[in-house]
């Protein structure tokens, strides 16, 4: 049995994908905490689903290690082993990162190496590029830059707007990272 954590901050809409597969295989995998570093919409989802929920919010900690120490004692009171991030928009110390080695995975808007960092979408159109798409990775302490599991591409077409793009790679990310 895979005992799986997410941790969102916005939308919540790969979490709520990996909550459909997993809910598919309840011998093998169970989502046993979705946490947020905000309140989000997709903490109300994730309730709404009945699934565990924590509220770790990053305005109620002085510093990062604090409010990282308080993520971390919920990630192991939930007796997870695999960590997901499903559009967590913080950038974890090498010290958190360290404390999970090798089992926190990430999914990002892009074909890394290429584009990491924010706003992959906008950046990928005004680069010109013809390819574009979502990549799922080991997160190392190095930014977007942990070993690739798994990518997926699709092609910019010419008279495509950032918002069209990033509703198809979207599309994308969600038959990419259940797998
Ligand atoms: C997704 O596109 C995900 O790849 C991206 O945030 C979005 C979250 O959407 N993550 C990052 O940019 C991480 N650097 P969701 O909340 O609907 O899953």
């Amino acid at each position: 049995m895979i005992r799986i954590a997410i941790l969102i901050s916005g939308r919540g809409s790969n979490m709520l994908r990996l909550a459909d597969v997993v809910a598919d295989m309840p011998d093998e995998a169970r989502i046993v905490l979705v946490a947020a570093n905000t309140n989000c919409d997709g903490l109300d989802s994730a309730a709404a689903r009945g699934l565990p929920t924590r509220l770790v919010d990053r305005r109620d900690f002085a510093d990062r290690s604090s409010h990282e120490a308080a993520l971390a004692d919920s990630i192991e009171a939930a007796g997870a082993d695999w960590v997901l991030l499903a559009g967590y928009m913080a950038i974890l110390s090498a010290d958190f990162v360290t404390k999970f080695q090798g089992r926190i995975i990430n999914i990002h808007p892009s074909l890394l190496p290429d584009l990491k960092g924010l706003d992959t979408h906008a950046r990928a159109l005004a680069a010109g590029h013809t390819q574009h798409g979502a990549t799922v990775h080991v997160v190392t302490p190095a930014l977007d830059d942990g070993p690739i599991l798994l990518q997926a591409a699709l092609t910019i077409t010419r008279a495509e707007t950032e918002a069209q793009l990033a509703a198809r790679v979207l599309r994308l990310e969600h038959a990419l990272y259940p797998f």
